[in-house]
Formats: C-alpha cells, structure tokens, sequence
C-alpha cells in the first residue's frame, strides 16, 4: 500500500489505530486453524464513522479490507488472503444498553460472546447461541459466519436472535437493517442476508440482539451406548416423546476414547457411543423431562447417568470441550469438516467416515450435534508420514456422501478459503450467479473481503 494511503488512514483513525509492525501483522495473519499472508497493515477503528471512513478510502484507492474478530474462525474467513488492510474490531467492545423489559441488548461488534451471555445472565435474561468458542470469539465474528453450537437443537443459530444491525457496505455507505421488535416484515430481510455473508458483503458496527427470560433449571444427562446407530436411534426416541433438548451432542468410539481421562466415570469394554443431553425449564419441567430421558436412553441398553449437581454438569461439559484438541493430538494433525445431514441420515454419514477412513488406510473420527444432524468429521493425520493429497482425498470422499446424503456440507464453520472449491458441489450456476451478483451490488469494486467463499 501506498504512503499516501497510510497517511490517509492515519489521519482517519489516528497515530493508535494503524499499525504496519511485523509483530501485529503476523498476529493478524491466521484465525484458529489456518495461516495466511499477513496483512500489509492492521486498522483498528472506533466507531462506525472510522469503518465508514476506512471502506471510502478502500473504493478510492482499490485497497483490500478484512473485518477480524477474535480470530477463532474455522473456515479462514479473517484471513487476508488479497493483502491490503486487516480491520481489527476488538477495540469497538462496548455493550451500548440492555434494555430488560423490551429485551435487547446492543453491541459494538467486538464483544465476547461470553460478555454477552454473562450481561443477559446478569439480567435475568438468555442469550442461547453458544459456539465453543464463546470465551474467545466476538459477537460480530459469529454474526458475520452465523456461528451454532449445542444449543441450536432447541434455540437455532446466532441467525434467529438478531433483529437488526448497523452495516457499513462494501461501497462505503452505512445502513441500518432490522428492526428493535420480535416482529417486523417491512422490506427485504437484509438483516438475514448480512448473518453469514462471511464479511463479503458488508462490516457489521453495531447490532441489537434478542434476549429471553432465563431457564430457571437444568439438567444434563450422559447415555453411553454400544454403537452409534443405536445412540442415534435413541436422539429420536428422545425427540420423538415430544421433549426438544437443549443439546444433544454424540461423539463416536474414537472420539470418546480420546477424552476418556476427562469423564466422570470410567469406560466399559464395547462402549462405542455416547450421548450428552441437556434440558432447560421450569424446575418441575426439567425434572420430568430429565426422568424420561433416562428411562428413553434405558431403553436402547444405553448406561445412563445424571449430572448429581452442576460441578458433574461442568465436568461433563468440560469433556465435550476438550474432545477437538485431544483429537488432533492422537495423530499430530486434522482436518475437521462440519458437515450436516438430516437427522435419520447421522448413522449413514458416521459409518461412512469410518469406511472412507478403513478403505484408504486413515483414522476418523466424529463428534458433534447430533440433535441438529450437525457431525465434526474428523481426518486424523500424521503430517510428517501420511501425505495430505489423501487426506484430501478422503474429505472429498466425505463431502461427496454428504451432499448424496441429502446434507450441507457446512453447517457452521462457514465457507472462507477452506471449502471456496467444493461450492459449486452443492450449489448450481444460477445460485452461485445471483450470490455474485448481490456481491457486486454490495460492494461493486470487490474491496470487502476478496478471495473468500466463491472459487478463485
Ligand atoms: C465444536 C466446534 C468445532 O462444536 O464447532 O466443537
Ligand atoms: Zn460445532
């Protein structure tokens, strides 16, 4: 970039803002499981004018701009894979209000989280979606990738609790989409649109978040079963007597090994499967759902345990936590897809994974959501002997049956720089012509972003 340009931002957002140090932009340069060029400068803006300021000057001199949150990002989408300017968020970090009788809270983008979840907790109000990454992720960064986690199966996706947000566009021009109400059906749903658009169509300043009264009870329930298929059978046993669970998350026989020192309770020979469920309430709800629950898991032979009190709940949890990093260590490496099918679909997909990995010689394994048909497919590699064209190979493989299998092959993570090539697997000309055409209206000069979603 340009000294003149430098100097510009400069003047925008001041001697603190703008950094063009080897150290800060090598720390900008990766989000939690890829590394990338690093950005020529690192911007941290304070307001929506700054933004504003920043993508005018982005039209007018062709400079690229890459919003970043926490960096903890799966699909590379924070990477600045074009260059030019890495926008860090995480000084505009105020909660602006929490407004408990309409029950919203409005963010500035770079808030934790976790600082969300515990200013509506303070509150007495609920804000669900809980990625796993919810101590290190920003608000904004979910909202731009419409992060999930476990709590979807009941409460959805970041998605379904955002009713209106400040956008700064591609072109440099501020709106404000939404509304501060549950309802509201007055033009176009750009609100919608903007979640997930993975930063390529716009810079989210501010957003105003719905909240729900507080669950006044839960309860976790652990079921550990032969086998997956019959793990799965009992999700729809559960579901099935009229009780939605909060989560429902499954990890398979290697999954569960890999985090057996964490459990509570120690494994029985044969135990390939298991099952962690959470209900929320009322007191008297949750204890009659959690009694049925028990006795639905009973019924599949599923060894069945209930979380005695919350530091169980914790260590039950914590376990489910852990199972990502510890299954990356078995081999030194892996590729963790976030693949969805419908939920009769999940055995098909898991035993799948495991063919694909016995028929080409690679360890798998597969934890995730099984309540929303939402599986972290895992290929387990060793980087030093086994050679990635396979392990490739077999994630194509998986990607393949996914789609055949009537899923998407990303239900979280988003598309970023990690799954640009296989889009046109799941989406046909006409769709992926209409994205890239509201992609120019948005941001006509190709500065937000570039290099992400679409295949280069
Ligand atoms: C999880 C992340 C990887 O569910 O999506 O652990
Ligand atoms: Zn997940």
């Amino acid at each position: 970039m340009e000294e003149k340009v430098i100097r510009e931002l400069r003047d925008l957002v001041g001697p603190e803002g703008i950094s063009l140090d080897e150290k800060d932009r090598e720390d900008h340069s990766y989000d939690s499981r890829v590394k990338g060029p690093w950005p020529e400068a690192v911007v941290w803006p304070r307001s929506t004018a700054e933004v504003a300021g920043i993508m005018k000057s982005a039209n007018r001199h062709g400079f690229a701009v890459t919003a970043r949150g926490g960096g903890s990002g799966l699909s590379g989408g924070s990477l600045t894979v074009r260059g030019g300017v890495l926008l860090a968020l995480d000084r505009m970090n105020r909660i602006l209000e929490l407004d408990p009788v309409d029950m919203v809270v409005r963010v500035e983008p770079g808030v934790l989280t976790c600082q969300v979840q515990k200013a509506a907790e303070e509150a007495g109000l609920f804000y669900p979606p809980d990625p796993a990454s919810r101590e290190i992720s920003t608000i904004a960064g979910n909202l731009a990738e419409n992060a999930g986690g476990i709590r979807a199966v009941k409460y959805g996706t970041t998605r379904d609790h955002v009713l209106g947000l400040t956008v700064v566009l591609g072109d440099g021009r501020t709106v404000r989409t939404g509304t501060r109400t549950v309802k509201g059906v007055v033009g176009y749903d750009l609100t919608r649109l903007m979640v997930g658009s993975e930063g390529t169509l716009g810079i989210i300043t501010e957003a105003t978040l719905k909240l729900i009264p507080l669950p006044r009870a839960e309860a976790t329930l652990v079921g550990i079963f032969q086998d997956l298929e019959t793990a799965a059978r009992a999700v729809n046993g559960i579901l099935g007597r009229g009780i939605l669970p909060v989560a429902l998350e499954f990890m398979d026989r290697t999954a569960l090994m890999c985090v057996a020192d964490e459990l509570p309770f120690a494994l029985e020979e044969g135990q390939g499967a298991f099952l962690l469920v959470e209900v929320d309430g009322s007191p008297a709800g949750v204890r009659e759902e959690a009694s049925v629950i028990a006795q639905v898991l009973g019924e599949f032979n599923g060894r069945v345990a209930e979380a005695a009190d919350q530091r169980e709940a914790k260590e039950l949890w914590a376990a489910r936590s852990v199972v990502s990093e510890n299954i990356k260590a078995v081999k030194g490496a892996k590729k963790a897809e976030d693949v969805v099918v419908p939920r009769s679909k999940l055995p098909d997909l898991v035993l799948g994974l495991e063919k694909i990995g016995r028929d080409m010689g690679l360890l798998t394994a597969a934890y995730g959501h099984a309540g929303d048909g939402n599986v972290h497919a895992n290929v387990l590699y060793d980087p030093e002997t086994d050679k990635l064209e396979k392990v490739e190979e077999a994630v194509a493989r998986l990607l393949r049956l996914t789609l055949d299998l009537g899923g998407t092959i990303s239900g979280e993570h988003g598309v970023g720089t990690t799954k640009a090539r296989f889009l046109p697997w799941e989406l046909g000309p006409e769709e992926i012509g209409l994205m890239k055409r509201i992609k120019d209206v948005f941001d006509p000069k190709g500065v937000l972003n570039p290099g992400k979603i679409f295949p280069q």
